[in-house]
């Protein structure tokens, strides 16, 4: 549905070459917006492009970002600025997972999990928040977990990086005052991306269940709702934030968990 509010705002998402990220462009795309996915595999990012079809008057740009190295965060932005003109709606999503307990957990692995879900979101808010305030108008949507709320075994990385990004999260909005920049976060329970299926071999050899049993014994039964959430799910959360409707939403943590999480 084309959303007036969203109509010729430009819209970038880290990692939206595939699974959520993905789902949010598409979804802000047939909202209205132009749109630039970013992500660190610059052929899956322009593949995905191809896949969303082109509507009339508006622009789609594939850009490569690595989130740890902070130079082509800068440039990403940047480039969207520049190609696109402006930069209207940023959708921190970038991400990847370790599964591993804490005695054997890679400290290189931790940082690097840091690096990008939480100092590389950090960078982004930099490059663009001083021109979002001038324009009047931005929207800063934080890809958290969870995780960012619970303490997962396993994931002491993860954990880490999606907690941090809820203090990043209500500071950014603390700092945008009464500017017209929100910025939130979404905290997704498990969606059926490829960031889940390719931890399920990991999660059963910790949980001591057969991987084909994991989704059904060890994550839907934490579940109200006994089903994974749909990417498109999390895609409709974000347009709604990205909507003029939200603007009085900041600061804060949408749970999107089928009711794992509830606080
Ligand atoms: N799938 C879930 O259940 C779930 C739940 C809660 C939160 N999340 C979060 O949602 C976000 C997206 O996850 P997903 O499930 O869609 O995963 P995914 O693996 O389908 O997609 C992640 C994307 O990020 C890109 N990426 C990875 N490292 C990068 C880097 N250094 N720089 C730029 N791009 C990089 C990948 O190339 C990929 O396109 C992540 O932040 C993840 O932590 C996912």
């Amino acid at each position: 549905m084309r959303s007036s509010t969203l109509t010729n705002r430009v819209a970038l998402v880290t990692g939206g070459a595939s699974g959520i990220g993905l789902a949010i462009a598409q979804k802000l795309y047939q909202a209205g917006c132009h749109i630039a996915i970013a992500d660190l595999d610059l052929s899956k990012a322009d593949a995905a492009l191809a896949e969303i079809p082109q509507r009339e008057g508006q622009q789609k740009l594939a850009l490569h970002v690595d989130m740890a190295d902070y130079p082509t965060v800068y440039r990403m932005v940047e480039h969207c600025e520049q190609a696109l003109g402006s930069l209207d709606i940023l959708v921190n999503n970038a991400g990847f997972q370790h599964v591993a307990p804490i005695e054997t957990f890679p400290p290189e692995v931790f940082q690097k999990l840091i690096d990008v879900m939480l100092v590389g979101p950090f960078v982004a808010t930099q490059a663009v928040f001083a021109r979002m305030k001038q324009r009047g108008w931005g929207r800063i949507i934080n890809i958290s977990s969870i995780n960012g709320k619970i303490g997962a075994p396993y994931k002491a990385g993860y954990c880490s990086a999606k907690h941090g990004i809820i203090g990043l999260t209500r500071v950014t909005a603390a700092e945008a005052g009464d500017s017209g920049v929100t910025c939130n976060a979404i905290c997704p329970g498990f969606v059926d991306t490829p960031l889940v299926q390719n931890q399920l071999a990991d999660l059963s050899a910790g949980y001591k269940v057969p991987t084909e049993k994991v989704i059904e014994d060890v994550i839907l039964p934490n579940v109200p709702q006994r089903r994974l959430i749909g990417a498109d799910e999390i895609g409709d959360t974000a347009v709604f934030l990205a909507s003029d409707e939200a603007a009085a939403i900041t600061g804060q943590t949408i749970n999107v968990s089928g009711g794992y999480v509830m606080s």
